[in-house]
């Protein structure tokens, strides 16, 4: 029996008692014999939730794209590596081999070497789901620096923060973007964060919409003479274990985003294993994650565990919608895609549609179906089941998150019996356990409670970059000696797992992460606005949507409410970007509060989200008043 492969339910049970039961001797085993090392390591695990510190394969030393690229060069140097579809479907796709990815990772990092950009250094990459991403983040991997990847959809005040957060030296951008039909300028985007940015030295643009931009002399360089200047060689910088790889920022439920700090070993071990798994991938298969590698989903299951198992990983530059809600199924029919990644957000969204627009394609290479992102309702899970798997792909509901790295939750497929609405099982070396409010563990079954992991497992973040008193606040502070998700879950009667959702003040908007916070700062600059309060409320696309509570300074002023919906509309999608807009804005002239002035969110959320039956005891509040007359008015 191999750990390496689990193909079947028993063979599951037996490895993940072997991986509880004797951690470090299991990562190990797994460590050494799939991965390329320079040298092994001293101590497979050290760890201390208290302080928090987290070190596994310690001492070892590795470069992961000698794992990514090198080590498939003899025996899959003429695969396709990655499978770049672009936006326009007329416009031919691209076969990246291993061979060819490995010139160009290298010559990429000639390039960032030659700028002066070394082994710790961070490099800010703002680039659209074209193949220099991918090459851009395996290029930082080969020389050592840290990558930081922002979306390429947030704005410029979100990207100066991000970059000026991790003080990078240099940002990789392209020209534009294609979007479905529009385009957008990135470079304009890029200038106006760069205001606030005197620490960035130096910044490469990619071309893709041959828009006619500004260069900035001494600073902007096009990227495409560099990269035809450059060797095709780059001998990758070994690094040990727990070097930084990369950070990516998620929201937090108050304050400024979150840089977690991935490191190397433990990540590259935890993702290309779940990956192994979690899709079944073999060797011949060609699998699809609709994701943007902005996010971790991306990172972890479009680059580095798909690369490392040496798969063909199809990057997707455009949106399901264009030209038409056919696009995904054309692209599954076209490339003969077997394994396909996506969010229940999309997923609502094409359900929508109908299914004319499947029964035109072929989808019977599809050998299983994957959601991550939020929680999929019992109704899209069975569309995507019925429709797209025509009951034949297992549905591998994977919980997890920017923090975890790698997928924690999840069936495996052919193994795990899969059950709607359930993200089933933890993963190998995953350790659930379910809190109360008290701190207790929830033993037993049929129960819920707050989802915590009680044992470190190797892609879990080390650190809040510049922060670790804020990470050791966040995730190892409401109990002891666990990590906390964030997320409420359920356990039913054999054990399954099934995410209720999150606790606290993110909300989880088309599965990308939102923290109320930085929203509500981003109304409140608004000069009209006294004070806001956003919470999220059930939409049937988006899971969640936006609905915000503003008062206004000057009460009686009504004539201009929809100029000022407007205009908080503007600054949001300004400060954060258009995922963070409102669908909805009521304006009241208080907001409920405790006495000690908190805001009461939870009831807000009732009412957003037409639940007033059971608001609790609202008496206690400073202002009772106002939650009948935001009743009253509601949307
Ligand atoms: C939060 C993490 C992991 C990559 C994408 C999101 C929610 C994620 C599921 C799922 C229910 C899910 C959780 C989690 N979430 N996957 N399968 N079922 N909820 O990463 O932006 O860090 O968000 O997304 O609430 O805490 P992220």
């Amino acid at each position: 029996m191999s750990n390496y492969h689990i193909k079947h339910f028993e063979e599951y049970f037996q490895v993940y008692r072997k991986s509880v039961n004797n951690p470090e001797s299991f990562w190990e085993e797994i460590a050494e014999e799939h991965f390329v090392w320079r040298k092994k390591w001293n101590n497979v695990l050290r760890w201390d939730f208290q302080k928090p510190e987290i070190k596994w394969f310690e001492g070892a030393q590795l470069n992961i794209t000698e794992n990514c690229l090198d080590r498939h060069l003899h025996t899959r140097g003429d695969k396709t590596a990655i499978l770049f579809e672009p936006n326009d479907p007329n416009e031919p796709a691209e076969h990246i081999t291993y061979k060819q990815l490995y010139d160009r990772v290298c010559k990429f990092a000639n390039v960032l070497h030659d700028k002066g950009i070394s082994k710790g250094d961070r490099v800010c990459i703002y680039l659209p789901m074209i193949p220099e991403l991918a090459v851009a983040v395996l290029a930082c991997a080969r020389i050592g620096a840290i990558h930081s990847v922002v979306f390429a959809g947030f704005s410029s005040t979100a990207l100066s923060t991000r970059i000026n957060d991790c003080d990078a030296k240099m940002v990789i951008c392209a020209d534009g973007s294609y979007r479905g039909s529009k385009t957008i300028d990135l470079k304009g985007i890029v200038d106006e964060a760069l205001k606030d940015c005197p620490g960035v030295e130096s910044v490469l643009v990619a071309k893709r919409i041959n828009s006619d931009i500004a260069m900035k002399e001494g600073r902007d360089e096009w990227l495409q003479p560099l990269l035809d200047e450059a060797y095709r060689e780059y001998s990758a910088v070994i690094m040990d274990a727990e070097d930084p790889l990369f950070i990516l920022y998620t929201s937090g439920s108050t304050g400024m985003p979150k840089g977690m700090l991935h490191t190397i070993g433990g990540y590259m071990v935890y993702t290309a294993y779940t990956f192994k798994n979690v899709f079944q991938y073999k060797e011949e298969d060609v699998y699809w994650c609709t994701a943007d590698i902005g996010w971790i989903t991306g990172h972890s299951y479009i680059v580095y565990g798909p690369l490392c198992n040496g798969a063909t990983t199809v990057m997707f530059e455009g949106v399901p919608s264009y030209p038409d809600f056919g696009r995904f199924w054309e692209i599954v029919d076209k490339h003969k895609v077997n394994q396909f990644y996506t969010a229940p957000t999309a997923i609502r969204a094409l359900a929508k549609h109908g299914t004319e627009l499947i029964e035109k394609y072929d989808l019977s290479s599809l050998k299983v179906l994957g959601s991550v992102g939020e929680p999929i309702n019992e109704e899209a899970w069975h569309w995507y089941n019925d429709n797209v798997g025509k009951k034949k792909s297992p549905i591998v509901d994977t919980w997890w998150q920017t923090e975890t790295g790698g997928i924690m939750i999840t069936p495996i497929p052919f193994s795990t019996p899969t059950k709607p609405t359930y993200a089933t099982l933890p993963f190998i070396g995953i350790q659930p356990a379910l809190m109360d409010e008290n701190g207790q563990e929830i033993k037993g079954n049929q129960v819920d409670g707050r989802l915590c992991i009680k044992f470190p497992w190797p892609s879990m973040a080390r650190t809040i970059w510049g922060n670790h008193q804020r990470y050791k606040d966040t995730y190892f502070s409401a109990f002891e000696n666990m990590y906390f998700t964030g997320d409420g879950a359920l356990r039913d009667e054999v054990g399954y797992y099934r995410i209720t959702g999150r606790v606290d003040d993110v909300i989880i908007v088309s599965g990308h992460n939102l923290g109320t916070a930085p929203i509500e700062d981003a109304i409140n600059e608004h000069n009209a606005v006294a004070e806001s309060a956003i919470v999220g409320f059930p939409h049937d696309v988006k899971g969640n949507a936006l609905y915000g509570f503003i008062t206004l300074k000057d009460v009686g002023e009504t004539r201009q409410h929809d100029n000022v919906r407007k205009e908080i509309n503007q600054l949001i999608t300004d400060r954060i970007g258009p995922i963070a807009k409102l669908d909805k804005i009521q304006f009241t002239s208080g907001l409920p509060k405790t006495r000690s002035g908190k805001i009461m969110r939870r009831i807000l959320r009732k009412i957003a989200s037409h639940e007033t039956e059971n608001l609790g005891d609202t008496s206690t509040l400073l202002n009772p008043e106002v939650v009948q007359e935001i009743m009253d008015n509601v949307k």
